[in-house]
């Protein structure tokens, strides 16, 4: 009797540290993180695969990441390619372009000269850059090396125009401005450079993965797919990025990558992933205090000059859910009041209700680039971007 009942005791007391022995291997398990590696061709699952578990996510494929750079297309390319709309003048008499296409492609050719001596130059895009909020560049190949073609098409005055920067003076031609990988580390997912002393834009023309994918901000997920596909899927951590588990600093840094300007690699590209240090793949310019930091491309710099930022835990992720377009003022106004209320506002004792939904006009104006500026028939025109400073604009009460 004795015997047996202690043979049970043994048995259930093997049990319970057979079951608290598991139960440790799998936290084990799953704490062995495994950390995405950049994608690329081999680590990418694409984000139809994505989507078929992430359903509340496909709202992301109509987003301007997705759409920022593309294969031409009908569908993809904005402006008009038939008379008489496809033609961009010049100050020059001797120098127009002609924007052509057919069922070979899309075409910018640049005519100089007159009559018997005109010459022509032909060259078809490759890419598209720019989802059209704004308007679009393009890109071609010579050779295996990727240049800009020196018109883009500008959305709010839906003209052609010479394409924007220094390089492109108004009655000059110029097809010769190559295009390096950072290009494509902002606008798309990756692409194969081939890597060659004083040459930046030779690139292995067979495949690129144009647009932000949803791994360009994950991480290669090949890996987390196969573990989620998997029996054992509860024993092991997910494999991917959510960049609402990375510190401040990190979370910004997934954003800087591309909305910090510019910087200065330090490392080869589309190496980084979310979750490292990006100062270790790109060195960014803080620019000094009182400098100027113009709208264009750099919204991290200016969201830290404001005290907002200075004086709470904000980062991008406060405002912006990138999975779908949020466009409305109003809307995101309404992020204002998170922290705030309609009465933190000095102007509420005068104007009361009527600045709900408005915080954002006031605080986050719409502002013209310095930097993205283009010739069109002897103007000037800027871009206009909203501002990210967000603080009082003196001359802005009761606009
Ligand atoms: C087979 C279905 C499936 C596919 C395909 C899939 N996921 Fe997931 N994913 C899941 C499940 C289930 C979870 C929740 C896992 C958990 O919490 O442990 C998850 C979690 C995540 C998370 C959150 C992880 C965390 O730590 O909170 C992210 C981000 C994510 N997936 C992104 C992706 C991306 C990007 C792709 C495409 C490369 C993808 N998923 C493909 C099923 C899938
Ligand atoms: C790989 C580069 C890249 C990363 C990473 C990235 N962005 Fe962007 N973002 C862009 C580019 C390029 C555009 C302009 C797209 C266009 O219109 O062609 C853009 C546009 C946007 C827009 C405007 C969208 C619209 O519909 O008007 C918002 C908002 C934005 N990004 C927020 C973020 C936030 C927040 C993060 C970090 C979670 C982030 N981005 C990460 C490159 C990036
Ligand atoms: C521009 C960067 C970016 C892209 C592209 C992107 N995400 Fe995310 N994703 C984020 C950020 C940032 C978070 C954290 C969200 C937060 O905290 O607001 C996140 C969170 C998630 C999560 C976990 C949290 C949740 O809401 O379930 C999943 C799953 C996810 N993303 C899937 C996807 C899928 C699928 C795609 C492509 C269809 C995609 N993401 C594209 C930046 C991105
Ligand atoms: C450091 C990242 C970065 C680099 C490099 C970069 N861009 Fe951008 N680009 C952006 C961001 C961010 C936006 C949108 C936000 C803004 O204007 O501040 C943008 C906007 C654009 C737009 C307007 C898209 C629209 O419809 O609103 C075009 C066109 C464009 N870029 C083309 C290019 C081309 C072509 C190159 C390379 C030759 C390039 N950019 C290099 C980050 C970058
Ligand atoms: C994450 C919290 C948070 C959010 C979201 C937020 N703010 Fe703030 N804001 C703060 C804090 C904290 C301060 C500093 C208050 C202080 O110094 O007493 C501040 C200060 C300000 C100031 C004074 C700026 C100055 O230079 O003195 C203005 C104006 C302001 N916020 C407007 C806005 C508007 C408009 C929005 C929405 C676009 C917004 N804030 C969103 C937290 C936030
Ligand atoms: C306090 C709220 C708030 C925060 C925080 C915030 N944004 Fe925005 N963002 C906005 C508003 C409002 C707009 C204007 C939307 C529109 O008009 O389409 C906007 C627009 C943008 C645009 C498009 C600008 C243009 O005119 O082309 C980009 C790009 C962008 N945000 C990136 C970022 C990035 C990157 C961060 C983090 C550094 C960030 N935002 C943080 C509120 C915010
Ligand atoms: C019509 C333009 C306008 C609108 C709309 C507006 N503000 Fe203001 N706001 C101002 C001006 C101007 C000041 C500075 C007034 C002064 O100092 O005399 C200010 C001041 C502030 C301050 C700083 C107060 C301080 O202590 O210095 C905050 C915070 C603020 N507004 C938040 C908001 C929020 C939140 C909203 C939306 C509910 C909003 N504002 C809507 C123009 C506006």
């Amino acid at each position: 009797m004795m015997r047996r009942r202690s043979l049970v005791w043994a048995a259930v007391g093997l049990f319970v540290v057979v079951v608290a022995v598991s139960a440790l291997l799998v936290r084990q398990m799953r704490r062995a993180e495994h950390w995405p590696p950049p994608v690329r061709p081999a680590t990418a699952m694409g984000d139809s695969t994505c989507i078929s578990c992430h359903r509340d996510k496909a709202s992301y494929e109509g987003t301007a990441h997705r759409l920022t750079s593309r294969h031409p297309s009908r569908v993809a390319v904005a402006g008009e390619f038939t008379p008489p709309g496809n033609v961009l003048h010049t100050p020059n008499a001797a120098l127009h372009f002609r924007m052509t296409a057919d069922s070979s492609g899309f075409y910018q050719t640049a005519v100089t000269g007159t009559g018997k001596d005109t010459t022509m130059r032909t060259e078809r895009v490759a890419y598209v850059a720019g989802s059209n909020r704004k308007g679009q560049s393009f890109l071609y190949w010579r050779g295996d090396s990727l240049f800009q073609l020196p018109i883009s098409y500008w959305k709010p005055l839906n003209s052609w125009i010479n394409s924007p920067g220094p390089a492109y003076p108004d009655g000059r031609v110029n097809f010769n401005r190559p295009v390096g990988p950072r290009c494509f580390e902002c606008h798309a997912t990756w692409i194969e450079a081939q890597p060659d002393l004083g040459v930046v834009n030779r690139y292995d023309s067979t495949h690129a993965i144009l647009g932000i994918t949803c791994e360009k901000c994950h991480g290669g997920g090949r890996e987390h797919v196969a573990r989620e596909r998997s029996v054992l899927r509860a024993a092991r951590g997910p494999a991917i990025v959510n960049p609402a588990r990375l510190t401040r600093e990190r979370k910004m840094d997934a954003c800087a990558q591309c909305h910090g300007g510019l910087g200065r690699p330090m490392a080869q590209p589309f190496t980084y992933v979310a979750g490292n240090r990006l100062e270790d793949f790109v060195t960014l310019t803080t620019p000094p205090p009182d400098a100027p930091v113009d709208v264009h491309g750099n919204q991290v710099a200016l969201l830290q000059r404001s005290r907002c930022y200075q004086a709470s835990q904000m980062t991008c992720l406060t405002c912006h859910d990138v999975h779908a377009t949020q466009r409305d003022p109003k809307q995101l106004s309404g992020r204002c009041l998170t922290c705030h209320q309609e009465q933190s506002c000095k102007l509420f004792p005068v104007q009361g209700h009527a600045l709900a939904g408005r915080c954002v006009d006031c605080h986050m104006p719409v502002q013209s680039s310095n930097v993205i500026v283009s010739a069109l028939e002897g103007t000037q025109q800027q871009v206009k971007v909203r501002s990210h400073w967000i603080r009082v604009y003196r001359g802005s009460a009761g606009k």
